[in-house]
């Protein structure tokens, strides 16, 4: 969502001043910094990042530099106080206002912070967004109602707003007809959707997700993040259903141990979650899937830790993302102590990735042998290659000629490796 929402800001910038993107920043006339507050490291770098920025407008004080994101939002006037030079902080909801934050700054008002949470759409003020290379994003819902314990993210992007479902299909259409052949919808929890349909009617998710896989010239349509409290059955049928729809789901669980799960306010259960992995492989035997993993939440013992390695194995992921637990002010579990010692954090990182490796690595393996339909995005680095996506999403390698660039042609896989697969063209006879 943040390289979507940066995209977003870029485009704006050029529509209202022309401004393009450099890559060093010390080419900018103006450098705006997109930030995650999610953990605390993410966070230490902002400040890291903006004394380099420093030492630029030292040399060049016209320079307009800006902090958006959640940082922003979360830290407001008190990164103006720890860095003066700072021009701009504004928050995720309200970065469709830069253009007018700029102009300020330019008329000589030292200082602009824009941390409110506007009623008003967003989405309205922004310019049709761009497709770049095969694949278009689109946020259909922002913020999150959840309030797991750990986390910052509904304080920072604020209460669930959906998008309605004719804004959502005409910029969906406007993706494709400008080239998009693999689409995804984006938001906090999609799978929390709740918008006005076009029938005038409120809609959900999978009402959402049939309007938008019948749209004319869709090819691939994937959707993150979805939380595991609102999987339905329906949304685990609509993977076979939806032909666009692709075998692939990304369900961050957190944790297998029913004792953290409650402490951590996920509203479900272990047993919750092996069931709706079940119903999916129903639909869709082969659908990959991935998580999001915290290790260290306060409280979490052996056992408890014990109860993710298990949850693991029964499911087989083919890839996942590990955290070690770190407090976020102002959350609840900040209150608590933070009494997972770091080397055990440690072990149970090192632990549970070790696992998650060897399950990703056998369900690459497992790819060997079979022909997919591979969406071919670019020439590869490897001189000679092409490199596209499996329908799953794996990164495939393949010899062939860049004009093929853009086709979906079908690719017998021969090799794997951690992170892609390489194969062959299938050639019609
Ligand atoms: N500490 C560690 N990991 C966190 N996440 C969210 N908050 C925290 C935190 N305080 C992780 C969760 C979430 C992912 C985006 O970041 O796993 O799914
Ligand atoms: Fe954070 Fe939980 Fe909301 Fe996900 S569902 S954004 S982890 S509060």
């Amino acid at each position: 969502m943040n390289v979507y929402d940066s995209s977003r800001m870029s485009d704006l910038m050029q529509e209202a001043y022309g401004l393009r993107i450099v890559d060093e920043p010390q080419d900018a006339d103006v450098i705006l910094m997109n930030t995650c507050s999610i953990r605390e490291k993410a966070e230490d770098k902002v400040y890291s990042e903006l004394g380099r920025y420093k030492q630029i407008k030292d040399k060049r004080p016209d320079l307009i530099i800006g902090v958006g994101g959640c940082v922003g939002q979360q830290e407001g006037d008190r990164i103006q106080k720890r860095a003066p030079y700072v021009d701009i902080v504004f928050g995720p909801q309200s970065y469709h206002r830069l253009p007018e934050m700029v102009n300020e700054v330019r008329r000589g008002r030292v200082r602009v912070t824009a941390t409110d949470m506007p009623e008003i759409e967003k989405f309205d003020h922004l310019p049709q967004p761009k497709v770049t290379g095969m694949t278009g994003y689109v946020t259909i819902m922002e913020g999150c109602d959840k309030f797991c314990t750990f986390c910052i993210v509904p304080y920072t992007r604020g209460a669930e707003i959906s998008r309605p479902a004719a804004d959502i299909l005409k910029e969906c259409q406007a993706l494709i007809d400008n080239g998009a052949k693999d689409i995804s919808l984006l938001g906090q929890n999609v799978n929390g959707y709740l918008g006005e349909g076009i029938d005038g009617k409120e809609w959900g998710f999978t009402q959402l997700l049939y309007a938008v896989g019948a749209l004319e010239g869709m090819q691939r349509l994937r959707f993150s993040t979805s939380h595991p409290m609102e999987m339905t059955t329906e949304l685990a049928e609509s993977f076979a259903e939806i032909p666009a729809l692709m075998p692939y789901l990304h369900l961050p669980v957190q944790s297998g141990s029913n004792n953290t799960l409650k402490a951590m306010h996920r509203g479900h259960q272990r047993e919750d979650y092996f069931k709706s992995i079940e119903e999916l492989r129903l639909f869709t035997p082969d659908i990959a899937l991935s998580s999001d993993f915290i290790v260290g939440f306060p409280g979490e013992s052996d056992e408890d830790f014990a109860q993710t390695l298990d949850l693991v194995k029964r499911v087989g992921f083919d890839s996942a993302f590990c955290f070690k637990y770190s407090p976020r002010p102002g959350t609840p579990a900040a209150k608590a102590e933070d009494n997972v010692a770091e080397d055990v954090k440690d072990v149970r990182l090192q632990a549970l990735l070790s696992l998650l490796r060897e399950q990703s690595k056998t369900r690459m393996a497992q790819q060997i042998g079979k022909t997919l339909d591979v969406l071919i995005e670019k020439k590869s680095k490897n001189e000679g290659d092409l490199q596209g996506r499996t329908p799953d999403f794996r990164i495939v390698h393949f010899k062939g000629n860049p004009r093929l660039i853009g086709q979906t042609l079908a690719v017998t896989i021969t090799e794997s490796y951690a992170m892609s697969l390489r194969g062959e063209l299938v050639i019609a006879a």
